[in-house]
């Protein structure tokens, strides 16, 4: 028998608003401060990666050790910048696609979800002003092992009420895609094919995702 899609999860930062760049930013400013090399292409490893798992790997580069305190207070520093970024988002902070693809779900009745480790994401998504849109959104609090580990999407999926199989998840970062192929999931990738080269599908952005072509391709 055929399988089916009924459900479509996805990645928030850099997939549904351009928060990423945001995070570059904070982290960005924080590696600055302390003296450690950290530039755009360092950041790609860092996305999908939660706030310590991110501070873990910046600090890969440093001379320094920091006790785990220290690295709390880090934390906390970098979310302060981040939300001084995110402060001004509204719907208009769409990435280009994304209204369309979540309107031709809800026609087709296809489950809406959100996996993101971002402790911030209910708080962009409101934002965004598209919570309404979501039936269920992963809380980052409640996840112990961010991705790469596929929990996130497992967790979504179960909170969806549908099989893994009946899903599709989308990502922007190689840590995500490889979360949801490891959850045993159909992945799109957004962006770059060199990176995202897990990804069954990789698009340039959500304008180029087309719900009935992945139906026929993967379903
Ligand atoms: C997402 C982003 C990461 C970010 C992580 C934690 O996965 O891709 O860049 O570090 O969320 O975000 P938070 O808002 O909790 O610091
Ligand atoms: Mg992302």
């Amino acid at each position: 028998m055929r399988k089916k899609l009924k459900a479509v999860i996805f990645d928030l930062d850099g997939v549904l608003t351009d928060t990423a760049s945001y995070h570059y930013k904070g982290w960005k400013r924080l590696a600055d401060e302390l003296n450690i090399p950290f530039d755009e292409k360092a950041n790609e490893n860092l996305k999908g990666i939660d706030r310590m798992g991110s501070l873990n790997k910046i600090l890969e580069s440093s001379k320094c050790i920091y006790s785990y305190e220290e690295k709390l207070a880090l934390c906390d520093k970098k979310n302060r910048y981040y939300q001084e970024y995110i402060k001004g988002i509204t719907e208009k902070d769409l990435l280009i696609g994304v209204n369309k693809v979540l309107i031709d779900l809800k026609e087709k009745e296809i489950k809406i979800g959100l996996a993101s480790v971002s402790k911030n994401a209910f708080s962009v998504v409101e934002k965004l002003m598209i919570v309404d849109y979501f039936d269920y959104i992963a809380d980052a609090n409640k996840i112990l092992k961010g991705k790469p580990d596929p929990e996130i999407f497992m967790t979504c999926a179960e909170g969806l009420g549908v099989k893994i199989e009946e899903c599709l998840g989308i990502e922007d970062a190689a840590a995500g895609v490889t979360a949801i192929k490891r959850a045993g999931m159909i992945a799109v990738g957004i962006g770059n094919k060199g990176i995202l080269q897990e990804a069954d599908v990789v698009l340039e952005s959500l304008e180029a995702f087309d719900i009935n072509e992945m139906i026929e391709r993967f379903f």
